[in-house]
């Protein structure tokens, strides 16, 4: 499995205010918007572009368009906190919904909400998720979309624990995972550690 670690001055700077316990829930949600522009720019950095044949005030010209914008698929609570600037990048995508809860004993995923289109053969998708923790939660999503025919998988994420990028790549699934780190481990909870605690809850408070 493909994982690109997006290594930066400015996706450091903003995973740093993400981290620090006393950031308060509005700068959470600007600097995870922020933090997605850059994932969603490092994202497509190799998708294949369309000719657009077009005039510019002096002269005709071959421009470039990409050529099929991938599916936005975030992860209600939290992944919610990037869709909006992931669109604001590819205005043109369609976007669809997956809502997962863990469960607090277990860590198991519990689903809760599912609108997706039937077919996504031949389309790139992008899954949105600040947290990749166990894994639990992602790798649902994607069976989710591998059931509809999806080839072309992308999770887009803030922070990853070591155990959540081996159960990807231990699925199997044709997936690739962008992310800004891969921090040292989760606790006996199942929290990524150091990390930012609760994605959803320094979002939108506690559920
Ligand atoms: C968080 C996060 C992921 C999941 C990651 O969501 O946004 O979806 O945990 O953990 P996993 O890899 O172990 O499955 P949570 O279940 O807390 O729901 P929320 O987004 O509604 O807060
Ligand atoms: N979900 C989160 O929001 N944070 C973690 O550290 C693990 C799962």
């Amino acid at each position: 499995m493909q994982v690109q670690i997006v290594d930066h001055p400015l996706a450091a700077a903003r995973l740093t205010t993400m981290r620090d316990k006393t950031t308060d829930n509005a700068a959470f949600r600007a600097a995870l918007s922020d933090l997605t522009q850059m994932l969603v720019y490092e994202a497509l950095a190799d998708a294949p572009t369309a000719t657009v044949s077009i005039e510019t005030p002096l002269t005709a010209f071959d421009g470039a368009r990409l050529a099929t914008p991938p599916l936005l698929v975030p992860v209600l609570r939290a992944g919610l906190g990037m869709v909006e600037q992931a669109h604001a990048m590819v205005p043109e995508a369609h976007v669809g919904f997956v809502g997962v809860a863990r469960d607090e004993t277990t860590a198991e995923p519990v689903p809760y909400l599912e609108s997706l289109p039937d077919d996504l053969a031949s389309l790139p998708v992008f899954v949105l998720d600040p947290m990749l923790a166990t894994g639990g939660s992602m790798l649902h999503t994607i069976e989710l979309l591998v059931a509809r025919n999806a080839t072309d998988i992308t999770a887009v994420c803030v922070v990853a624990a070591p155990e959540g990028v081996a159960a990807l790549e231990r699925s199997g699934h044709p997936v690739r995972l962008v992310v800004a780190a891969v921090d040292e481990r989760l606790d006996e909870t199942a929290y990524i550690v150091p990390g930012l605690g609760d994605a959803g809850d320094r979002q939108f408070g506690p559920r």
